[in-house]
């Protein structure tokens, strides 16, 4: 996630960029720098942690100048020292780059750098590589350099470039990363997020995928892929500071379930190379240890364990080995059968929750290997591993997890891949079918959001309800858990969760006329058994609205209400089927007027048992 933030014009870039810099800190970040292009030459100063290293390190009047770039930057490739900081500079260091977003093809890259240019790299960052590429296509006119390095990119990236031959300009280039140009009296200014440019101007322009800028002090031209100049309408920001922190969204909640295919995009592209080959930075168990394993539990709470549910389907699948999902609440408690030979997976975004932490610890002793899926970098659980394997979800706000669900699902697709290949038990074709599936999800996520004028008509029918069930099968029923959780933690509404199958054992006696059913059926191989429950609550009078995927459209004629997810595969369902789920919490939370990013009772993290 973290943020890029420039300006140029008369004044002090040190001090506009280190203001904006930590108007970003919801972003997340690990280490922040800063470049100033000084009378012709490159100042560079970079520092790992909070903002204050980073402004005890510009202190001096001798650090500043008109033309700058800064960074902070949330550790992904390489840890979060010193050297992987932003900005990275050309090995002659005339040229400076900031970078959000993921450089998919940096090892080609840069062994055609090395090869063909001599160059070496000072750090173990995909980032790099840009500076290196923009410095060996320079002849003098830096938009026609990044013009000609970022062609040669593959992934996602929000990029603002400075040289030491031009003081004058700064360049900056996005695709599938958020990027701002911001219009200043006598200066500009470029940033990831508006709330970096809001104490300074209001009047800003939003780049688009694919556009290349060119901000100088006293204008910005922006220009597509074909370097023809773009026109672009300048949009009035009206929000205050807080709003602007939320992106112009009402509720982090919203936000964030919007960040989803971002956020997805991020987890899974770091980890797969040019030939679709998974590769789990962090996580060090070698082909022998991952032979070894002969049982797998995974440890969590709350909507991290409903993540458990979807990973224990997915392991026992590619991987072939018997998995125990436990909440950590119990685990500690039951004398658990641990070894050697036993893989904990410890899930949890925070990484500070005090039941998965002491879960973690007794596998541990018991000689377990922790394996641990978290959000934040550097947290309790991630700590106390010996593998981590993080979500790239950048900082989660509202109370109830959205987007750090969908990456948990996301990482442990990975896993649970990696590990067959390991092991030798998924087979190959299969391997890449999931692969190509997995690739396609950012996109899928996208259209699935569309959803949501369709769900908030139906949410303004059904806010009133004092009680709702979520039923599914197979892969649906963790999401079916996972729904009916995020719907009570945000709204209040007494929901409940059950496998469809299990409904005729006793819970069918709730069911009176026009009892709300959600329906999952996202799964091809139990679609007909889910078309069956249907009738069986709506023999009952039940009012159903189902969950299914585009194309299949019986259940529509049977439910009394369809949502459609994409056509996918039915592993990768749960990803896309819970995004709805969210939107319909979000927006019955909203009708029924409730402090819907911070729900009563409850809190981000919990650090008590
Ligand atoms: C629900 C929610 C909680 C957390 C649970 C574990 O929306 O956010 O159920 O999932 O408290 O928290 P972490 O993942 O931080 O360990």
């Amino acid at each position: 996630m973290c943020g890029i933030v420039g300006y140029i014009g008369e004044g002090s870039a040190k001090d506009m960029i280190l203001t904006g810099l930590k108007s970003l800190e919801y972003r997340g970040y690990d280490s922040a720098g800063i470049a100033l292009n000084k009378k012709g030459k490159i100042l560079l100063r970079k520092e790992s942690g909070v903002i204050a290293n980073l402004e005890k390190k510009t202190g001096k009047p001798d650090f500043d100048g008109c033309v700058g770039i800064g960074h902070t930057r949330w550790a992904t490739h390489g840890s979060p020292v010193r050297e992987n900081a932003h900005p990275h500079l050309s090995a002659d260091g005339r040229i400076a780059i900031v970078h959000n977003g993921i450089i998919e093809n940096y090892l080609e890259l840069k062994s055609w750098l090395k090869k063909n240019h001599g160059i070496v790299f000072k750090s173990d960052t995909d980032s790099e590589t840009i500076a290196h590429l923009i410095s060996v296509f320079y002849k003098g006119d830096l938009i026609e350099a990044t013009g000609k390095a970022v062609a040669k990119m593959r992934g996602a990236y929000a990029i603002g470039v400075i040289a030491a031959d031009e003081p004058d300009k700064i360049v900056a280039v996005r695709k599938d990363a958020p990027l701002i140009a911001g219009i200043g009296a006598g200066c500009n200014y470029l940033a990831s997020d508006i709330p970096a440019l809001l104490k300074y101007t209001r009047d800003i322009y939003l780049v688009e995928n694919g556009e290349i800028v060119l901000i100088t002090a006293s204008e910005i031209k922006i220009y597509d892929e074909d370097m023809t100049r773009v026109k672009r309408e300048v949009m009035h920001v009206t929000w205050d500071a807080a709003a602007a922190e939320k992106g112009g969204y009402e509720h982090f909640m919203k936000k964030e379930i919007y960040e989803q295919p971002e956020a997805i995009r991020e987890t899974l592209e770091r980890r797969l190379d040019e030939g679709g080959n998974i590769k789990l930075d962090g996580v060090t168990l070698t082909k022998k240890e991952w032979g070894r394993i002969d049982k797998v539990y995974i440890v969590a709470c709350g909507t991290a364990s409903h993540a458990g549910m979807q990973g224990k389907a997915l392991i026992e699948r590619f991987a072939g080995v018997p998995v125990e999902v436990e909440l950590a609440s119990e685990f500690r408690y039951r004398n658990p059968l641990v070894n050697d030979r036993t893989l904990f997976i410890g899930i949890s975004q925070s990484g500070e929750t005090l039941d998965t932490l002491e879960a973690l610890r007794e596998a541990k002793k018991r000689g377990a290997r922790i394996l641990s899926i978290c959000n934040v970098v550097g947290s309790s659980v991630a700590r106390e591993s010996d593998d981590v394997l993080y979500t790239w979800a950048g900082p989660e706000i509202a109370v109830a997890s959205t987007k750090a669900y969908t990456t948990q699902l996301v990482s442990l697709y990975l896993i649970a891949l990696h590990m067959g290949r390991m092991r030798g038990f998924v087979a190959e074709d299969e391997y890449r079918r999931v692969i190509e599936e997995l690739r396609a999800l950012p996109e899928k996520a996208k259209a699935t959001l569309k959803t949501e004028e369709h769900i908030r008509k139906l949410a303004e029918r059904f806010y009133i309800k004092e009680q709702i069930f979520y039923i599914g099968r197979g892969q649906d029923v963790g999401t079916a858990y996972e729904a009916s959780l995020k719907l009570k933690e945000v709204s209040y509404i007494n929901s409940f969760a059950i496998a469809a199958g299990e409904l005729k054992h006793g819970t069918i006696a709730l069911i009176r006329k026009k009892t709300l059913f959600v329906v999952l059926a996202t799964q091809d191989a139990l679609y007909e058994k889910m078309l069956s429950n249907i009738e069986e609550v709506k023999a009952r009078r039940a009012h159903v609205v189902s969950i299914a995927k585009k194309g299949n459209k019986r259940i529509a004629k049977v439910s009394d209400e369809t949502i459609y997810i994409p056509q996918c595969a039915d592993e990768i369902a749960p990803i896309l089927a819970i995004i709805p789920m969210q939107i319909l919490a979000y927006h019955i939370a909203k009708l029924r007027k409730r402090n819907i990013d911070k729900p009563r009772n409850l809190a981000k993290s919990v650090t008590v048992e």
